[in-house]
């Protein structure tokens, strides 16, 4: 048994997504698989049209954007490295020309490059602060250039735009061998709330998810390896099971429709309570 493979079994409850986004479109990074793959398609099934997003996976991309397609909203796929600020400028300038407008900004993209900090390269540094931090702000800046554009157009949305950035719970948890991935979310919370706190005015919403452990390519090794999985990482989740994509997708449409319009400058938490200390319960 223990050198099965183990896959966790998918115990979240299927919420049918209400078409909300309709008219609107979205700009959603790495979304050839993973949280990104999940949330184009869950914002596709919301009606919005969607810029899929990806760096080398072109396969995934032409996934999701047939996914979306068979669902009945519209996708173009886009190669980007989010790190570069041209490859960006072109990215939202072709979501401007395919689609007409930009409403919806979810800069998803990351990558980890784990290593003790005493081993742990300049380069490897460097190159996740440059994918989970820089190309965050890199594309939100594009967003946010095209939604003061625009204005507010109340027949789609009472807002201007909306920008949901890809946080982590490693905003506040600390990890060990991942400095360089905990310090680019840790700096995504202030640079959402910075920003939310300058564009309120202009009705432009900004937030933040911080998924804790979900079922993505990112965690296969967690989730398969039963030593791992079962003894180690579902201890940290009092809810006691893993998260699926589409628990992020969910919580993403929700954020950028107007059913949460007073909401702005937030972080949800979408962990199963990873981060409420489970190491406390029976010990504290
Ligand atoms: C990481 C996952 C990890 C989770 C909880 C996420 O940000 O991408 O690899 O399992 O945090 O530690």
């Amino acid at each position: 048994m223990d050198n099965e493979q183990y896959t966790p079994p998918n115990e979240m409850p299927v919420m049918p997504i209400q078409p909300v986004l309709t008219g609107q479109v979205a700009v959603v990074t790495g979304a050839s698989k993973g949280l990104g793959q999940a949330i184009a398609i869950a914002l596709g099934q919301a009606g919005a049209r969607v810029l899929v997003n990806y760096h080398s996976d072109e396969k995934g991309a032409l996934e999701t954007v047939e996914t979306i397609s068979a669902e009945g909203s519209e996708a173009i796929p886009f190669r980007a490295d989010v790190a570069r600020e041209e490859d960006v400028e072109s990215m939202f300038a072709e979501a401007k020309g395919r689609f007409g407008r930009i409403d919806i900004c979810v800069p998803n993209s990351g990558i980890q490059l784990n290593a003790p900090v005493d081993e742990m390269t300049l380069q490897q540094w460097q190159r996740v602060i440059d994918v989970n931090l820089t190309g965050q702000f890199l594309c939100a800046r594009a967003a946010i250039r095209q939604f003061k554009r625009q204005g507010i157009d109340r027949s789609l949305s009472a807002a201007a735009g909306k920008i949901v950035f890809m946080s982590s719970v490693h905003d506040i948890i600390p990890w060990e061998g991942h400095v360089n991935y905990a310090a680019a979310k840790g700096g995504i919370m202030l640079l959402m709330k910075s920003i939310a706190q300058e564009l309120a005015d202009k009705r432009i919403r900004v937030n933040a998810v911080s998924p804790g452990a979900i079922r993505t390519p990112m965690n296969v090794e967690k989730l398969t390896t039963p030593e791992l999985f079962k003894s180690k990482l579902l201890k940290l989740i009092p809810y006691g099971r893993i998260g699926e994509p589409e628990d992020v997708g969910q919580a993403v449409v929700w954020l950028v429709s107007d059913a949460s319009d007073y909401v702005t400058g937030t972080t949800i938490y979408i962990d199963g309570g990873m981060t409420l200390y489970p190491g406390f319960i029976g010990a504290g």
